[in-house]
């Protein structure tokens, strides 16, 4: 008997359909939290003296500042970023101190943006500025790369904000900085402002105000116990549910579903003219989902902002494949973490029990 003939399968065209990129399994800490955004100070110098970050009774002349030879080149800072993004990480935000006053910050931004995370897709640079450079830098920094920019702005009156950066800079730079930026496409640009109480509480509803209609996400930060500030109090702290109200009293708020290891909880205004976002790291610690590394100027990975033991990865640099050695050590230290200190500060606080050490916000980034 003849063999029934049998068609061929179909030939499918693999160019069609080429099977997805599989990103490597995201590296988990002891709390099963992913690696997941790198926050790289790129200097650990400001031009600024926020009262809350770099008061001059403690960061004045004498201050031992990272000298030029203890800060790592681009180079090396690059063969840092390399390790973390072969681990999954596709966000990275330059931080400082104030970045911008890092010479060729551009070409480092560059150097960044032309990476391809472990997904395919180009890592992502954002920055926190005080924006007093902005003005100039926006479109080179956007040329360069840098996808978004988030700027710190303690208060519309120029007064209150002399005083709050306390080098009698004007707002009305940091204003033409969040202007460029927006006019460069940095968008949408964030607005930070820290809020404390009998400073600048009263200019909540001023830069609500402001900001209605433009493209800029409006965030209003907890005075949070960082090393530096001698007058950090709770009772100079206002929880987030209060600066809610004050904006509530004027606008209905819609809230908007927070993404994953997002520090703000978002609102739009109901009528959609602003998105305003609440860090509450003091009253509603957000460590449970922290995705967060940092590293600082001199090579020192942080596993959290207030962890004041580091790992240093400068050594790493000299091996003869140093984004492997980097890698490695970081997925060491990572898979050890279990720092959930803002939670942990509360309880301590809420107990009477003495606080842990505070770290340098300038130096690990805000
Ligand atoms: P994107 O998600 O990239 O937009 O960044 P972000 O919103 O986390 O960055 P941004 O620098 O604007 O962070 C805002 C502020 O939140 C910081 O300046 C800190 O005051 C605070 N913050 C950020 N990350 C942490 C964190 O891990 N722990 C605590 N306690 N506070 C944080
Ligand atoms: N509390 C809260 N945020 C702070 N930052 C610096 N110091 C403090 C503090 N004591 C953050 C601000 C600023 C960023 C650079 O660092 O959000 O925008
Ligand atoms: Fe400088 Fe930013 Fe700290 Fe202010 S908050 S002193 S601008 S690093
Ligand atoms: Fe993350 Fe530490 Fe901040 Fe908690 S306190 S959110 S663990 S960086």
């Amino acid at each position: 008997m003849q063999a029934a003939l049998v068609a061929p399968p179909p030939i499918v065209s693999r160019q069609l359909n080429p099977p997805p990129v599989l990103a490597p399994a995201a590296c988990r800490d002891q709390l099963d939290r992913p690696l997941k955004d790198l926050r790289l100070s790129v200097i650990d110098q400001c031009n600024f003296r926020c009262t809350y970050c770099m008061p001059k009774e403690r960061f004045g002349r004498d201050y031992p500042f990272l000298s030029p030879g203890q800060r790592l080149s681009d180079r090396e800072l690059l063969q840092i970023v390399r390790g973390f993004v072969s681990l999954g990480v596709e966000k990275v935000r330059l931080t400082g101190g104030e970045p911008l006053l890092r010479k060729g910050i551009e070409s480092l931004v560059e150097g960044i943006a032309s990476m391809s995370s472990t997904t395919g897709r180009p890592v992502e640079v954002a920055m926190t500025t005080n924006g007093s450079l902005l003005a100039r830098k926006a479109r080179s920094l956007r040329d360069a790369g840098l996808r978004r920019v988030t700027v710190s702005l303690d208060s519309l009156d120029d007064r209150t904000f002399r005083a709050m950066n306390d080098v009698d800079f004007p707002v009305q730079r940091v204003l033409e900085g969040i202007d460029a930026a927006c006019a460069a496409g940095l968008a949408p640009v964030k607005v930070n402002c820290v809020v404390e109480r009998g400073t600048n509480d009263g200019q909540v509803l001023p830069l609500v105000e402001h900001f209605r209609g433009s493209d800029v996400t409006l965030r209003f930060i907890e005075y949070m116990d960082v090393e530096g500030p001698s007058a950090w109090s709770r009772s100079r702290v206002m929880p987030s549910d209060e600066i809610r109200a004050i904006v509530e009293r004027a606008h209905a708020l819609v809230p908007v579903v927070r993404r994953s290891s997002e520090t703000a909880s978002n609102f739009l205004l109901a009528d959609g003219s602003l998105k305003v976002g609440f860090i509450s790291s003091v009253s509603h610690p957000f460590c449970g989902d922290c995705t967060r590394a940092r590293v600082s100027v001199d090579g020192r990975l942080f596993l959290c902002l207030f962890a004041t033991d580091s790992i240093d990865l400068r050594c790493q640099l000299a091996a003869s494949r140093p984004a492997e050695a980097i890698a490695d050590a970081v997925r060491d230290a990572w898979q050890a973490r279990g720092d959930r200190y803002s939670e942990l500060r509360e309880e301590r606080r809420a107990n009477g029990k003495r606080q842990y050490p505070t770290v340098r916000m300038s130096l690990v980034g805000g």
